[in-house]
């Protein structure tokens, strides 16, 4: 097993962005140590179940091919999750899919025997689900999937959210039977919540983080996840396979998802992995730096609504303190001007719907290009391939207008 051997950097670039080049980093094959974390086995369960779901279908792969020209990158690849399930984000394929797995649990410890995951989908177990509550605490995308989830496979489901979270995106959960508590405070005081309530009424958290002593659901959710990767994997050819990946995070469970799926594929490849987040909500940089897991006390929400977090996902933090090259934050003043470059289709030849969270790693990638150190350090430059993800649409409307018809 070897680690690169780049010299530790921390640093502000030109544009104020602060860097940290991860020295844990493992170059060669996923370790076995990380299977257990995640692994394609249950990417390949996950895409088993999630494909025959209604309304399954393979979201969209731009190519940015105009500013990939401009920043003198061989190509640009965008993912587009703005239309995922009608739900607006990747987060579909996650929560929807952790409330299906606890269902299957509970019912086959109830009737002490195995039962088959179809069987409980096409609903023969209503009588059992319906008595079920599960519940979540959510920024608004993950707590979506967790109510859609409720909805088809038929449970309750209790959503805690915090102070700043929009109307719309309440009423989206709302809209989708789930009842929807809000508490003082910000994301990590919401899960605070969410938790002691789950244990007084013994409700069953699905949440998208995990922490000592739960991983099992978080893992299933990161599983769901990862459909998108291998999405990625069959829209692609042999010889336009990404050489960097840019992922925007929050507590990390997508990171690592898309981290963990690529690595484990296609580990003699070297993709480097470019983990970005806001400069308001750092918390894995800030382990990154600390070498170990470190919790970051939020005091302003950003506008990537679903990237404010300040503590990162154990099994997340497990996987991107081995698998990352590169931490990196940016600040929310360029999210409106990349979400109106990605509406007026400036990218490429498609207007692209993309929410506040969906240009993270874009605007790190942004960043990254005028600074020719970071470059240098990364080897982007003509023979790049740039995987992005559009990790959201317009997951609340109208932010989304006032943002994108601002002049
Ligand atoms: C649109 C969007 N993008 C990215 C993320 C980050 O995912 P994670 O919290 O797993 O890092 C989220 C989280 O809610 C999100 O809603």
């Amino acid at each position: 097993m070897s680690i690169t051997n780049e010299k530790e950097v921390i640093g502000l670039s030109p544009t104020g962005a602060e860097h940290y080049c991860n020295k844990q980093r493992i170059v060669n094959a996923y370790p076995d140590q990380l299977k257990s974390s995640l692994n394609l086995k249950d990417t390949n369960q996950a895409i088993h179940e999630i494909s025959v779901w209604p309304g399954y279908e393979p979201t969209p792969l731009h190519p940015l091919k105009n500013l990939a020209m401009d920043l003198g990158l061989k190509q640009i690849y965008y993912k587009d999750e703005s239309q995922r399930f009608g739900l607006g984000s990747f987060k579909a394929l996650g929560g929807a899919y952790g409330v299906l797995r606890f269902l299957c649990n509970k019912v086959a410890e109830e009737l002490k025997e195995d039962i088959k995951i179809e069987d409980l989908r096409k609903g023969k177990y209503a009588e059992l689900t319906q008595r079920y509550t599960v519940v979540t605490a959510t920024d608004g995308n993950h707590g979506r999937s967790v109510a859609y989830g409720a909805k088809l496979f038929g449970c309750r489901c209790q959503i805690y959210i915090h102070a700043k979270v929009s109307m719309g995106r309440k009423k989206a959960m709302e809209d989708l039977g789930a009842e929807v508590i809000r508490v003082d405070g910000n994301y990590d005081d919401s899960l605070r919540a969410s938790i002691e309530d789950a244990e007084k009424h013994n409700w069953q958290i699905i949440s998208d983080t995990s922490y000592h002593g739960y991983t099992e659901y978080p893992r299933h959710i990161m599983a769901g996840y990862t459909i998108l990767a291998e999405e990625i994997a069959d829209q692609l050819s042999e010889k336009t396979q990404p050489t960097h990946i840019f992922l925007q995070a929050g507590v990390g469970g997508f990171a690592a998802s898309m981290c963990a799926y690529f690595w484990e594929k296609f580990g003699h490849q070297n993709i480097k992995f470019v983990v970005v987040e806001p400069k308001l909500a750092p918390c894995l940089i800030e382990s990154a730096k600390a070498g170990q897991l470190k919790i970051f006390d939020i005091k302003e929400e950003t506008m990537m609504a679903g990237l404010s977090c300040g503590e990162p996902s154990l099994l997340a933090w497990n996987i991107l303190n081995k698998g990352a090259d590169h931490f990196m934050t940016v600040s929310d003043d360029m999210v409106p001007t990349v979400m109106r470059l990605m509406a007026n289709g400036a990218g490429g030849n498609t207007a692209i719907e993309a929410g506040e969270s969906a240009v993270g790693g874009l605007i790190g990638l942004l960043e990254i290009a005028q600074d020719e150190k970071i470059k240098k350090q990364l080897a982007l430059n003509s023979d790049s391939v740039i995987l992005l993800f559009g990790t959201e649409g317009a997951t609340d409307p109208d932010i989304y207008n006032a943002i994108t018809k601002e002049i």
